[in-house]
């Protein structure tokens, strides 16, 4: 096992864990939107995870360091704080807030995180941050709401993990970047249907089921 101290406490991990992982399976707080358990460590997609490593000259995010030996981890300074809340603003900047109106309203990783970094979960939409795509109805399974979407990836990481034949990927660069689907293929039809993995990781309410919904639990 590694040993390792994180906001002063002494925890230890398996080898070869991200450092997200071992703060949240210990009851420790780091914002994150873009985390999938189980997955291998990937480069950072919201930015939400920001913590200091004594020896590291900048902060880093956690869901993308590998544990070592001895490694000082500090999770709330005001500096990663100050960090943490710059990533969710600017995630807000480009996402079309009506709670009222969302499916994903009081179970939304948006809204928890800013209820637990004490933010206001207010519109501050950027000119030409926020898509104007359309909804895409194009699977047959489920709708996808880009003024929702926070492309974090889980729900295209999630797919890769279910199905044999991927049914998600990034589609445009940049600001345009979105999630599409492959259509109505009968891979689409029949096992998406029975699976919904990417609905229920995704963090928001950008991918609803055809009547508007969200799955109930598994
Ligand atoms: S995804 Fe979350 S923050 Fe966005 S409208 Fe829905 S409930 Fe509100
Ligand atoms: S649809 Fe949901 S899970 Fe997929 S990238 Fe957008 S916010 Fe993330
Ligand atoms: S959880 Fe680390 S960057 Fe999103």
């Amino acid at each position: 096992m590694i040993r390792m101290t994180i906001d002063g406490r002494t925890v230890s991990s398996p080898p070869h864990t991200d450092l997200l992982s071992v703060c949240l399976d210990n009851d420790i707080f780091v914002p994150h939107l873009c985390h999938l358990p189980g997955n291998p460590i990937e480069g950072g997609a919201c930015r939400l995870c920001f913590v200091e490593v004594t020896g590291a000259a900048r902060p880093l995010c956690a869901c993308t360091v590998t544990v070592a030996e001895g490694m000082e981890v500090f999770t709330n300074t005001p500096r990663v704080r100050e960090l943490q809340k710059s990533a969710l603003r600017l995630l807000l900047s480009a996402h079309h807030i009506d709670c009222k109106a969302c499916a994903a309203n009081r179970r939304c990783g948006l809204q928890d995180m800013a209820r637990r970094l004490n933010m206001r979960l207010r519109a501050a939409p950027q000119p030409g941050l926020m898509s104007d795509n359309p909804v895409d109805h194009t699977h047959p399974a489920f709708d996808y709401l880009p003024h929702r979407c926070i492309l974090c990836g889980k729900c295209v990481r999630i797919c890769q993990r279910h199905q044999p034949e991927v049914q998600l990927s990034f589609a445009g660069r940049g600001f345009n970047t979105l999630i599409t689907s492959f259509g109505s293929t009968a891979s689409a039809s029949v096992d998406c249907a029975e699976c919904l993995a990417c609905i229920r990781a995704c963090p928001v309410g950008a991918l609803l089921l055809k009547d508007g919904s969200l799955p109930a639990s598994p």
